[in-house]
């Protein structure tokens, strides 16, 4: 989808559908829609009084202008109570109505800047909205689906602005929109892709892609590379896998001091069975996306090398597959991780920890300054938060803050979660110096403990995305499949950051 934004009177534009909003409770009609309800003789306004047109947030009306404006149609967008709007709820509309659009076979769509004005939503930040709702509302994962979609495609969405000295600002705000969202549907490709498609060799030639396209410097250590480096934790996790394990190191620099300001660090588990502690098989596919930490890394820093901020970050993607096997790793194992700690294995099915235990420590050895892990790391944080927001845990509440508001400011939630020390008990082993598993009561909890055993006193912070990865079903600007969480929150993140 093309994505323009020009000067002019939104009335007068030939497209297959201009946009303009209603709010909910809001009996007069004002600007533009007063205009084109005026050429549409009286049909918005009658059915306004009719209660057809109540404004409630998503609510879409479709009138046909029949002739009587160059647009073929008028659709009119409900946005909610005014003062409840956000810039989250106007890409929820974006998008809601971009897909019914799609599905009637309008292939270009004019709109305003929907929600500038309102409930102190700036212009910049509404063209932003309105680009990324578009963007993420129509993705679709259809590679491996031959036959054709029974919806067309939206080429075109004209943003119009009456002021022609915004036209800059606005540009630059539907820039920084396109390139959040493409990173975003990047994620989800990469997390929709299935296992036997998407392996750590894969993921490791997807990194070297973006590496090339936007002028990052890329480094894959190679399994020897690992055991040279003592990575035992990683290294126990793909033993029992034929697909090579992959380390992506990823550098953008953006500063000229030599310092790595942020390590982002990401979960890559191309395939989780859970290995000899194997997980029941009902739903096991889902686990192709236990990778989607390492492809929110990813994803986010082909946006950052696209935004170019003035600051140094690092991303660590530790990739490979979890599977039982005559030569797979075994619950009463040991291991020894990078940083020395020993590991007694529980069970083979808390993998994620243990290849970030390394991923962590490699950071560490780098001496960023502050580290940032995603991961699909517990079904307890699914069972604490549900879907609707992923867990944050840390051991610096400055830092901790930060992602809560990177993530407010993407519409993607965060709930903080307890670091109490009592519970760093649960991890304690008999054989070795902690064990990958505290037991069945605060799962979520004693797993972000276990990490932050291979961090010490680094600023740091884990964010448990178990339940944000998947969305069940269509919502807003979420599709069924991949949601992308966290890779807004990423970038936003980083931009904050550099200021
Ligand atoms: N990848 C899973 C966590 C997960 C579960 C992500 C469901 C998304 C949806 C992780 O590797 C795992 O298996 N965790 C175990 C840990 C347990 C063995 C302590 C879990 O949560 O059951
Ligand atoms: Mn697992
Ligand atoms: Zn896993």
């Amino acid at each position: 989808m093309e994505i323009k934004v020009i000067a002019g009177d939104i009335t007068k534009i030939e497209t297959g559908a201009i946009i303009a909003n209603h709010f909910e409770g809001m009996e007069h009609l004002d600007g533009d829609i007063t205009i084109i309800d005026k050429a549409l003789d009286g049909a918005i306004s009658q059915l306004i009084t009719q209660g057809e047109i109540k404004g409630k947030l998503s609510e879409v009306t479709i009138i046909h202008s029949l002739g009587k404006l160059s647009a073929a149609r008028v659709v009119i967008a409900g946005l909610g109570k005014q003062p409840e709007l956000s810039q989250d709820k106007v890409r929820g509309v974006v998008a809601e109505t971009c897909r019914l659009l799609r599905g009637k076979g309008v292939d270009s769509i004019a709109t305003a800047a929907q929600g500038a004005g309102a409930a102190g939503i700036s212009l910049e930040s509404a063209a932003q909205a309105v680009t990324e709702g578009a963007l993420l509302g129509v993705y679709s994962f259809r590679r491996h689906i031959t036959k054709e979609a029974e919806y067309g495609e939206i080429k075109e969405l004209t943003i119009v602005e009456p002021d022609e000295t915004k036209l800059p600002l606005l540009e630059q705000a539907c820039y920084k929109g396109r390139v959040l969202a493409e990173a975003t549907n990047l994620a989800r490709d990469m997390v929709n892709e299935p296992a036997n498609y998407m392996t750590p060799s894969h993921m490791a030639e997807t990194a070297n892609r973006l590496a090339e396209t936007h002028g990052l410097e890329l480094n894959i250590l190679e399994q020897e590379q690992m055991h040279e480096l003592g990575m035992g934790a990683l290294l126990g996790v793909t033993q029992g896998s034929r697909q090579p394990p992959k380390f992506i190191v990823l550098h953008y620099r953006g500063s000229d001091s030599n310092e790595i300001d942020i390590a982002l660090i990401g979960k890559g588990i191309t395939f989780d069975s859970g290995g000899i502690s194997i997980k029941p098989s009902e739903g096991m596919g889902e686990m192709k996306g236990d990778m989607a930490g390492g492809a929110a890394v990813i994803a986010a820093m082909s946006a950052i090398a696209q935004l170019k901020p003035k600051i140094n970050i690092t991303a660590v993607i530790p990739a490979a597959e979890n599977l039982p096997s005559d030569n797979a790793l075994k619950p009463g194992d040991v291991l020894t991780a990078m940083n020395g700690k020993t590991i007694e294995i529980i069970s083979t099915d808390a993998e994620g920890r243990l290849i970030l235990a390394d991923a962590l420590g490699y950071a560490k050895k780098l001496d960023a300054k502050h580290l940032v892990d995603v991961a699909t790391l517990t079904g307890a944080c699914i069972v604490a938060l549900g879907n609707v927001c992923s867990g944050v845990f840390g051991n610096n509440q400055e830092l901790v803050d930060k992602v809560i508001a990177a993530g407010a400011e993407a519409g993607e939630l965060i709930w903080q979660m307890p670091m109490y020390e009592e519970y760093k008990e649960q991890n304690k082993s008999d054989v070795a110096d902690i064990k990958n598993v505290g037991g069945r009561y605060g799962g979520a909890i004693t797993a972000a403990q276990f990490l932050a055993e291979f961090v010490s006193d680094t600023p740091w912070v884990h964010l448990d995305i178990a339940g944000t990865n998947l969305s069940e079903k269509e919502r807003a600007y979420l599709v069924k499949g991949a949601t992308g969480v966290p890779v807004r929150t990423l970038v936003n993140l980083v931009l904050a950051l550099a200021i």
